[in-house]
């Protein structure tokens, strides 16, 4: 009782394999079901056989001299029923996952392409267009259409890494020099926690990612935001702070559309402070900001991006600049 109980309290939540949001997670949660429940009754079987041989058989011995011979025949009828059992048992788990794996990699029309790179220790999320000025990339979290089809197109120019969103999909490793292709299918809204999956440096364990599944209307308005440059700065401090990320190494490395920024080495800044997250650790705010521009690896040890020395002024100007980009 207490198994189950303690099963079952583990199964629901927004970063886990068994509350299923789409139909590719759903086949893996039934395999992992039906593996669980014939290992639970299996593993009963043998405990109860095992104490009616301790006690039972036993005391039966001890009271029939002559059982061991009756017991040979009753043996060898016990093996070869169990083998016949074993091997029918194995054969519906292989039956089982045989079914998980194609409907894993069964294909249909593709609704959304996203082309997703995996960096140490940050993922880049594009959204592609036949129309140049209407891509979209944006950082760390992943918005989908619900009960649509999504192509991820993956790609890593560093290491190996691996995309794990547990409602939504198993593990997909992304290969440095290879295109990885993962389909995502959600049936339901929500917002779903990811994780790398496999060691990939310092901060592998701080590489997650949020999955978003929202109505088509949801989407189109997210996606028509992500596509607007970055609003124009209102105040004297905001504009000073456009001014210092235009004149300092910030234009090095980072994209805020609508400026001469279009650096692609970290993360496209356009939308920022609509991110949940600063650097994918800190909660989104205007001290986690001065905080991760002033010094990063106090923050994310081993992180790409160097510390900055500005003046007080000009990152107080920096930070309310950014905050701006929402
Ligand atoms: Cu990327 Cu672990």
């Amino acid at each position: 009782m207490a198994l189950i109980l303690a099963a079952s309290c583990g199964c629901h939540g927004n970063h886990s394999a068994l509350d299923p949001a789409g139909e590719h997670a759903a086949a893996i949660s039934s395999t992992w079901w039906l593996y669980f429940w014939t290992c639970t009754a299996i593993y009963f079987l043998v405990i109860v056989v095992v104490f009616w041989a301790m006690f039972f058989r036993r005391r039966q011995a001890l009271q029939t001299p002559d059982l061991e011979n009756r017991s040979d025949r009753g043996a060898s009828v016990v093996v070869v029923g169990s083998v016949v059992v074993t091997v029918v048992i194995l054969f519906v788990l292989l039956i089982s996952d045989y079914t998980s794996g194609r409907a894993l990699a069964s294909q249909r029309e593709v609704d959304v392409t996203i082309k997703l790179k995996a960096h140490q220790w940050w993922w880049e999320v594009q959204y592609d267009d036949p129309d140049p000025s209407k891509i979209v990339a944006t950082a760390n979290e992943i918005h989908i259409p619900v009960g649509k089809t999504v192509k991820l197109r993956m790609t890593s120019p560093d290491v190996i890494h691996s995309l794990w969103i547990p409602n939504l999909h198993g593990k997909r490793d992304i290969i440095p020099g290879y295109e990885t292709v993962l389909y995502l299918h959600a049936n339901r809204e929500g917002k779903f926690e990811g994780q790398c999956a496999e060691f990939c440096g310092l901060q592998h364990a701080n590489m997650r990612i949020v999955l978003i599944a929202e109505s088509q209307q949801k989407f189109d308005v997210w996606l028509a935001h992500q596509r607007q440059p970055a609003p124009e700065p209102k105040t004297d401090q905001e504009r000073r702070g456009r001014q210092v990320f235009l004149d300092t190494t910030c234009i090095m490395c980072h994209t805020i559309q609508g400026t001469d920024a279009w650096a692609s080495v970290g993360p496209d800044l356009t939308h920022v402070a609509g991110r949940p997250l600063v650097g994918n650790t800190s909660p989104m705010s205007g001290g986690s900001l001065a905080g991760w521009v002033a010094d990063p690896h106090s923050i994310k040890p081993g992180v790409r991006m160097p510390p900055h020395a500005f003046e007080p002024e000009d990152l107080r100007a920096l930070t309310s600049y950014l905050e701006t980009l929402k």
